[in-house]
């Protein structure tokens, strides 16, 4: 696994070096500069002078002034000396500086940059080392010396050495600062991970028994709180899927628990003395009616259990949902008529992708709901309509849900009146249809009470083959 303090480190020491060598080359380079304008300075400024002052004789009574060739620069770090020669304007040597024991070379480019009145320079090698020169015409000085001019040279070791030592110590303490940067950049790491160890600590500690603890460090801290945030938001999601989980668990061994005791009484009573074949025949079918509940509920439970995942659909196909739909009106008829309660059904053609059988389950479950809730003689109103998918909206003239039953509708195990509990259902309709209807790529939705309560179904319409 890749370390967070190596990599910052690194980037560090890379960055710092890379800015120290910038500004490294760029001093070495500006201080090449300065000294190489320094020297041609000195040796313009001597050309000058040793022309002025030979100017009154320029053949071969010309006199260099010795000791300021030889004392120039001394008692400063860099001890320059510098050398004179006197040539005729063709290049024959007519005399040179004590200090030299052969005659200078004479750069041609320079030579005629001095005969066409100008000062001319050059850098070249003589005898082995690398020297400075300037030429000077000394008909600068006056018109009678054209035919001389004066070369005054250099050699560029100094200024060399110079820049060798600074280039030297500004390596070792560029060396010295990616040392300093990465070290630095450890220790700036391992102040910035502090926080989040901390933060990982107390996250650890938070087990399934702890639920309800959240992560309190750095939870003020601009930078931390958002992820602080972020962890507590997502414990704040699994203790409350685990308290479903734990609701869900007891309330379905509560209602598996409720129709057994039913059968197991029932089977008890029967069985304390002889009884005659109908009564017999009569215990059985109510057994069996219990056991028809029990079945139901079990297959509801699966189908919620799994639907945490997602519903399994059995056999999508095109399905005509207005069929199915008068279908489902037709099997809840005799139930409605029962209360007196009409089932009214105005639907489009329509065709979507799904399957029957749960489809069926999810407009049953809407339909059973409102003919238990609508008003005794009541009117309950089916419509089915094609719009940009299938909508079909259940609405039934009785009570309507209360407010405060609504953030709990489509909760599993709800039901809004206790007092129906045993009789009327588990309080899993809902729960199932809306599962069942997203399952499809669809929606279950409380529209509103008009009064009575209207749900409305979405289905996206099949795509044409
Ligand atoms: N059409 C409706 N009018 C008024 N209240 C409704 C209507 N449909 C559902 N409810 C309320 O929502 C609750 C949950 O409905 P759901 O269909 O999930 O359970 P149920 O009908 O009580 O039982 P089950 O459907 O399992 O037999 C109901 O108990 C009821 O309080
Ligand atoms: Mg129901």
């Amino acid at each position: 696994m890749n370390s967070f303090r190596t990599s910052l480190a690194l980037r560090m020491a890379i960055g710092g070096m890379a800015l120290f060598a910038a500004v490294g080359i760029a001093s070495v380079l500006a201080l090449r500069t300065i000294l190489y304008s320094q020297l041609d300075g000195t040796l313009l400024h001597l050309a000058e002078v040793e022309a002025q002052a030979g100017a009154a004789a320029a053949g071969s009574d010309f006199q260099f002034h010795e000791g300021v060739l030889l004392a120039a620069g001394e008692g400063s770090a860099v001890e320059i000396t510098r050398y004179g020669q006197l040539w005729t304007s063709d290049g024959q040597p007519v005399v040179r500086s004590r200090n030299l024991t052969a005659d200078l070379e004479l750069p041609r480019d320079a030579l005629e940059e001095a005969k066409a009145g100008r000062v001319g320079w050059d850098t070249h090698v003589w005898r082995g080392r690398p020297i400075r020169t300037v030429v000077y015409p000394l008909s600068l000085v006056g018109m009678a010396h054209q035919d001389h001019v004066l070369q005054v040279a250099a050699p560029t070791e100094p200024v060399h050495q110079t820049l060798t030592q600074f280039s030297a110590l500004l390596t070792l303490l560029t060396l010295l600062a990616t040392a300093g940067a990465y070290a630095l950049g450890r220790r700036i790491a391992a102040a910035a991970l502090q926080p989040t160890a901390e933060i990982t600590a107390q996250a650890e500690s938070i087990t399934a028994g702890t639920l309800s603890e959240r992560i309190t460090a750095h939870a003020d801290v601009e930078e931390f709180g958002r992820l602080v945030t972020v962890l507590n938001r997502m414990l704040d999601r699994l203790d409350g899927a685990f308290q479903v989980q734990r609701q869900f668990t007891a309330d379905a061994s509560h209602e598996l628990r409720a129709p057994l005791t039913v059968l197991k009484g029932d089977i008890d009573v029967t069985l304390k003395r002889d009884r005659s074949a109908p009564e017999y025949r009569a215990t059985l079918v109510r057994c069996r009616e219990e056991v028809e509940r029990l079945a139901r509920l079990a297959s509801d439970l699966l189908v919620l259990a799994r639907s945490d995942a997602v519903v399994p659909l059995e056999h999508v196909a095109p399905l005509d949902l207005r069929a199915l739909v008068r279908r489902v009106v037709a099997r809840f008829e005799s139930a409605g008529a029962a209360r007196g309660v009409r089932i009214a059904a105005a639907a489009e053609e329509v065709t979507v992708m799904g399957d029957e059988r749960m489809l069926d389950r999810v407009v049953s479950n809407l339909v059973d709901n409102a003919v238990k809730y609508a008003r005794p003689a009541g009117l309950v109103s089916l419509t089915l309509s094609r719009e940009t998918g299938a909508v079909l909206t259940v609405q039934d003239d009785g009570a309507g849900v209360p407010a405060e039953h609504l953030p709990h509708l489509f909760v599993r195990f709800f039901r809004g009146d206790p007092a129906r509990r045993r009789s009327e259902g588990t309080g899993l309709g809902l729960a199932i249809a809306k599962a069942g209807a997203e399952a499809h790529g669809g929606r279950l939705e409380f529209v509103g009470n008009a009064p009575g309560a209207v749900f409305r179904l979405t289905l996206p319409s099949a795509s044409p083959c």
